[in-house]
């Protein structure tokens, strides 16, 4: 189902905070600090071009986020960083002076991580990536996890040496029970959503997210006409929008937020006209997208910055996975997690309908530029779904690769 844009502050300019979060400047910052990090690398961006033949677009541009940073997600790029910046801060405020990046593993600054714990609610991949920035600077977390997330997920997370702790309930019951606990103990919040008076934080861990579509531009050799991002509480799709629509200007893409929909947070939200909690459906399989509140950041940039919002049914991602796993043509096979190709679900639907088609302005000149956001995460799941294992499909990888 596709629904377009028809806020009033449709194609404003964002809010001066919101641009100062998602601008250029800030993108440079967030790639200083990732160049830091132990096993970065440039993801790659990867041309389906017989999919793209197939359905009748220019291109299809995939930046698949399944290897960055070790952590299997684009979310290696906000937690830890949000971490790493606000380790900083503190230990400036401590020791009364400026602290660079390059002191981040000095005896003073592993001195005041050492007394720091950071803690999150997450479906699995934000706490992954909270959980290694306090490895990482020295630091203690607390991940709380709800009733759905898997123990493999768990386990995944836990191996950063992360306090780990279970709540009965769904993810926004993590949510709240993470900021109580956290306010009772002193610790830090680094949520990958916001709330009304708690910004500044989830503002950090999006603009981690930056780095990503920084990367695709310089790999792309244009810019792209279209892009479909998959939302849980929409931090991707804003970060991506947002700095899109502030790098491109005029000649930003047509942005389609897709959200699964048995958890259509910000389809609802832009049907209504305003942030709006959904009520609870059956879980879906597309596990990290499975949100009902969106965040009131990434809701206020993509009320500007989207073009349309969609939903997918489960069994549109499902066979994604699919595909990706086993391509059309010399397209290059994907390892695409069960939320990881929730935006080329979007494409393929839009494609499929006549009305979508038209009102996107999809056609045979369209570049669309797609993220896989996550490789197979919970490799059991993953497993299941496609028939193959991740290492079995990932051999398969290899032509195509920009
Ligand atoms: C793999 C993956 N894709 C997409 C999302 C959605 O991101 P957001 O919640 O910022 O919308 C998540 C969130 O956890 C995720 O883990």
């Amino acid at each position: 189902m596709l629904l377009m844009n028809e806020s009033p502050e449709h194609r404003q300019p964002l809010e001066p905070p919101d641009a100062a979060v998602l601008d250029v400047a800030a993108a440079a910052q967030v790639e200083r600090y990732l160049r830091t990090r132990q096993g970065h690398a440039q993801t790659p961006l990867v041309s389906l071009r017989s999919l793209a033949g197939e359905i009748g677009v220019a291109g299809i541009l995939v930046k698949d986020e399944g290897q960055r940073l070790g952590l299997g997600s684009f979310k290696a790029l906000g937690g830890a960083y949000a971490v790493i910046r606000l380790l900083l801060e503190k230990a400036e405020a401590e020791l009364g002076r400026p602290v660079d990046l390059s002191e981040l593993h000095s005896p003073g600054v592993r001195a005041v991580a050492a007394q720091m714990t950071v803690a999150c609610a997450t479906d699995g991949n934000h706490g992954r990536s909270v959980a290694q920035g306090a490895q990482l600077v020295g630091g203690r977390s607390a991940i709380f996890v709800h009733a759905g997330v898997s123990a493999e997920r768990v386990a995944a997370i836990g191996r950063f040496g992360a306090e780990m702790i279970r709540v009965a309930g769904t993810y926004d019951d993590s949510v709240r029970e993470a900021a109580r606990v956290a306010h009772e103990k002193g610790w830090t919040i680094v949520s990958d959503t916001s709330w009304p008076g708690y910004e500044r934080i989830p503002g950090l861990v999006m603009q981690g997210y930056t780095a990503l579509v920084r990367e695709a531009l310089r790999q792309m050799p244009e810019p792209p006409t279209h892009v479909f991002i998959q939302s849980g509480v929409g931090g991707i799709a804003a970060a991506v929008a947002g700095h899109l629509a502030i790098e491109l200007g005029e000649k930003r893409p047509v942005f389609v937020v897709v959200d699964p929909a048995r958890a259509a947070c910000l389809f609802e939200s832009a049907r209504a006209g305003r942030r709006v909690t959904i009520a609870h459906a059956e879980p879906t399989v597309m596990a990290m997208l499975e949100c009902y509140e969106p965040s009131l950041v990434a809701w206020r940039v993509l009320a500007r910055v989207a073009d349309a919002f969609m939903t997918v049914d489960e069994d549109d991602a499902i066979s994604v996975m699919k595909r990706l796993a086993n391509p059309a043509g010399r397209d290059p096979a994907i390892v695409a997690g069960e939320s990881g190709g929730v935006g080329l679900a979007g494409l393929l639907q839009a494609i499929a309908d006549p009305a979508a088609k038209a009102a996107l302005r999809l056609d045979g000149s369209s570049r669309v530029f797609l993220v896989n956001t996550e490789g197979a995460t919970d490799p059991s799941k993953y497993a299941e779904i496609v028939g193959a294992t991740p290492s079995a499909v990932a051999s398969r990888t290899g032509a195509g690769h920009e």
